[in-house]
């Protein structure tokens, strides 16, 4: 695999092409430290962005102090960040899990700041949690029908789009998920989420608890995803893996973006390597 990210699928807008030409041909510049004006600047033909979040699951403790986050029509964007920095809080204060106490989120201009999940996935939002994302007693089929319900009709087209994705899905349709491996397992997630045709996909660790050859599937399944014309923002414990696939990554820490640019940029800082990629950030 090159680790620079491929150029971006034809169904993507031209916006999202130039970004990922732009993530492929990026110098060796340094990754900047998230400054507000690049964001304004960056987020202003967004699909889904995110301005200065506050969210919290307690009163009086805030889990993101200000997070800001941007991502265009035909992105893959990473989040990485060390255990607990809120990764899995900010994907869900943007699908309406958490509750958000200033700042706001917008999709396709749209304030959607602490709307409710199935408001969002009938507005293109899909999400996949990290833990608890497959109905072990149903069966593969059936996962897939409950994820189509808000879809009614829908359900023969887009199953052979998710076929199309992940053959094995197809062909054990009938196997209860709970009877499956992780990485299978992950597959019916993710295809769960997409039977409601979104336009941007919120992946939290897909690769979290897999073997190394099943974590190396699941990056290049979210890429396929990608390249099938669906916005990707992925959160991810294997940073490194993670930035050779996308093409913008965040690092968050404590709650505040660190660091930001292209996953090429963000992998080849040094300060980013010695906080984030280097054995610490490993443990
Ligand atoms: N449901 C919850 N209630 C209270 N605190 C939580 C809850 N979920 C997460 N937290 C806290 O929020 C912080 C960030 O968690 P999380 O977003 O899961 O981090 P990450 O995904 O980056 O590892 C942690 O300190 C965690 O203990
Ligand atoms: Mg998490």
């Amino acid at each position: 695999m090159s680790d620079v990210p491929e150029t971006a699928p034809e169904t993507a807008s031209e916006s999202a092409e130039a970004a990922a030409e732009a993530a492929a041909e990026a110098p060796e510049s340094k990754a900047a430290v998230t400054d507000r004006s690049a964001h304004l600047e960056g987020a202003a033909d967004a699909v889904l962005r995110c301005d200065e979040l506050i969210a919290g699951y307690l009163p009086g403790v805030n889990i993101l102090n200000g997070s800001d986050l941007y991502v265009k029509e035909g992105e893959l964007i990473g989040i990485i960040g060390p255990n607990g920095a809120g990764k899995s809080t900010l994907l869900k204060a943007m699908f309406g899990l958490v509750n958000i106490r200033s700042g706001t989120v917008l999709l396709k201009g749209e304030n959607i700041t602490n709307m409710k999940a199935h408001a969002l996935v009938s507005r293109g939002v899909g999400y996949v949690p990290q833990t608890n994302n497959v109905f072990p007693s149903l069966t593969i089929e059936e996962n897939l029908e409950m994820g189509a319900f808000q879809v009614p009709g829908k359900f023969k087209e887009r199953f052979e789009f998710v076929a199309e994705l992940f053959p094995a899905l197809k062909e054990r349709r009938k196997q209860r998920a709970g009877s499956l491996s992780g990485g299978e397992r992950q597959m019916v997630a993710m295809a769960r989420a997409l039977m409601t045709e979104p336009s941007v996909l919120l992946l939290d660790e897909p690769s979290a608890g897999l073997s190394p050859k099943l974590q190396d599937l699941v990056f290049i399944q979210a890429q396929q995803i990608n390249k099938a014309g669906v916005t990707v923002i992925m959160v991810e414990q294997n940073a490194r893996r993670c930035l050779q696939i996308c093409h913008r990554g965040y690092v968050l820490d404590q709650g505040r973006n660190a660091y930001t640019g292209t996953g090429r940029q963000l992998a080849n800082d040094p300060k980013v390597i010695e906080l984030y990629l280097g054995t610490l950030a490993k443990a």
